[in-house]
């Protein structure tokens, strides 16, 4: 039975939530494994648009239990804002999963985040804010709150005086800001452990159960490869692992229980936050991009950055996902544009690179090249069938699939739930 990793190929806002949307009402189980509230699906059912950012997007599909892994930073204010969002619309949010290890995000790390980035001033990273960087340094610097621990008074009264012992000296001394007191994070935290409890539980042994059990699992990645902490554009990533791995050590399950990998890629690209990024377009062509595909962020509204398709980056991570199919989505976006250039390479200091350039400073310098193909205008948010599709809009995902190392199993043709033409079950056996 099938163990399915989606993850985003370029800097996210691929339209993840779409794809696991359309997989939802087959799969057991939905799980987020890495990054927290930073993230922004979009979902379309029917009339209703849902904008989720904490939860996995499977909790709209009924029958499907979603799951909050490990690898996850909670904000507990927003999971319930979310959980109050969405039971308000009629969408039962009961079944949710959430492991005992996950971390909470504590009021304190939402500070540090905002004022971390205002001191790095022009070398700031372009967070979303919400104290994900600040959270998962306190995992790895061993001084985290995670979610089994709101249920031992001593022990999270304990953890919050020792980490607000370093943090207090740093918002007084260095940022110039007001000390946190224990008792308002105490509080805060608390505040929701009762809702939470019927949640809580070793979603790891869940998990594993299923798989054995023959249920379909599918892991969720938030953002997306490119702003993995160790294969993305660093440092202007986010600060989780976003790629196929991820899914294993975010959720507790092991490498060898993945059946298929599948990377979602958007026709052109888009980033939002600071970093390189070689297609950005500053003229019309980005305009239209960006205005026909809708390109603010579901997260914080900011204008994403608009650019052509980079098969540098798509076969980068066909590699470093071990990808087996992709998703094309928005290629719609595309329709009415006469030529649609594609990179296919980049040059750094007048050497030509297939592949991405080993460090910062040469990825920085690196200017696209195109390769352009001929666009379409016929309205192709109807088609169902690749054939349904105008000839030069077949020979473009052709040419996409050629270049960017990996089948494109199916295309996304407009924002609603069914306008997705289907090539391959991503469910079915792998190619
Ligand atoms: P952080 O995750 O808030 O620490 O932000 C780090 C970088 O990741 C910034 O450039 C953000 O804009 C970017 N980022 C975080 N989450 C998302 C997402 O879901 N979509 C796109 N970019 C994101």
């Amino acid at each position: 039975m099938p163990a399915v990793v989606l993850i985003g190929a370029q800097w996210g806002d691929e339209g993840k939530g779409k794809a696991t949307d359309v997989l939802g009402s087959r799969v057991d189980y939905v799980v987020k494994f890495n990054g927290g509230n930073n993230a922004g699906h979009t979902v379309v059912v029917g009339d209703e648009t849902y904008a989720l950012h904490l939860l996995p997007s499977g909790i709209l599909s009924p029958g499907c239990i979603p799951v909050i892994g490990n690898g996850v930073v909670v904000d507990l204010r927003v999971l319930f804002e979310e959980i109050d969002g969405l039971e308000s619309r009629g969408v039962d949010t009961s079944s949710l999963l959430v492991s005992s290890a996950a971390h909470v995000i504590a009021p304190y790390a939402r500070t540090l985040d905002n004022v971390t980035e205002r001191f790095l001033g022009s070398r700031k990273i372009g967070t979303t804010g919400r104290g994900i960087g600040p959270a998962y340094a306190d995992k790895i610097n061993r001084i985290g709150i995670r979610v089994g621990d709101l249920y031992d008074d001593q022990l999270l009264q304990d953890k919050i005086e020792g980490a607000l012992e370093q943090k207090n000296h740093l918002l007084v001394k260095v940022y110039n800001r007001r000390a946190i007191s224990v008792d308002e994070v105490a509080e805060e935290l608390t505040s929701y452990r009762d809702r939470l409890a019927p949640h809580v539980t070793d979603t790891a042994l869940v998990l594993n159960q299923a798989l054995d059990a023959g249920k379909t699992v599918l892991f969720e990645g938030g953002q997306a490869t490119m702003l993995d902490v160790d294969h993305g554009t660093y440092p202007f990533v986010t600060s989780s692992n976003a790629t196929a791995g991820g899914a294993c050590t975010g959720a507790g399950v092991g490498p060898t229980r993945i059946s298929r990998v599948v990377g979602i890629v958007k026709a052109y690209t888009t980033r939002v936050g600071e970093g390189p990024m070689p297609t950005e377009l500053f003229d019309a062509s980005g305009e239209h991009l960006a205005t026909v595909g809708h390109e603010f962020g579901t997260t914080t509204g900011r204008p994403r950055r608009c650019g052509w398709y980079d098969a540098v980056i798509a076969r980068y991570s066909a590699r470093v996902n071990g990808l087996t199919d992709f998703v094309l989505t928005k290629l719609d976006v595309l329709t009415g544009l006469e030529k649609i250039p594609v990179c296919v390479a980049y040059e750094v200091n007048g050497v030509r690179h297939e592949d991405l350039p080993l460090d910062q400073a040469a990825f920085a310098a690196a200017t696209p090249v195109y390769q352009e193909f001929p666009g379409w205008s016929e309205d192709i948010s109807g088609a169902r069938s690749f054939e349904d599709l105008p000839e030069a809009a077949q020979n473009y995902v052709r040419a996409l699939e050629e270049i960017s190392g990996c089948r494109m199993s199916a295309i996304g043709v407009g924002p609603g739930r069914e306008e997705i033409i289907v090539r391959h079950d991503l469910l079915g056996e792998p190619a």
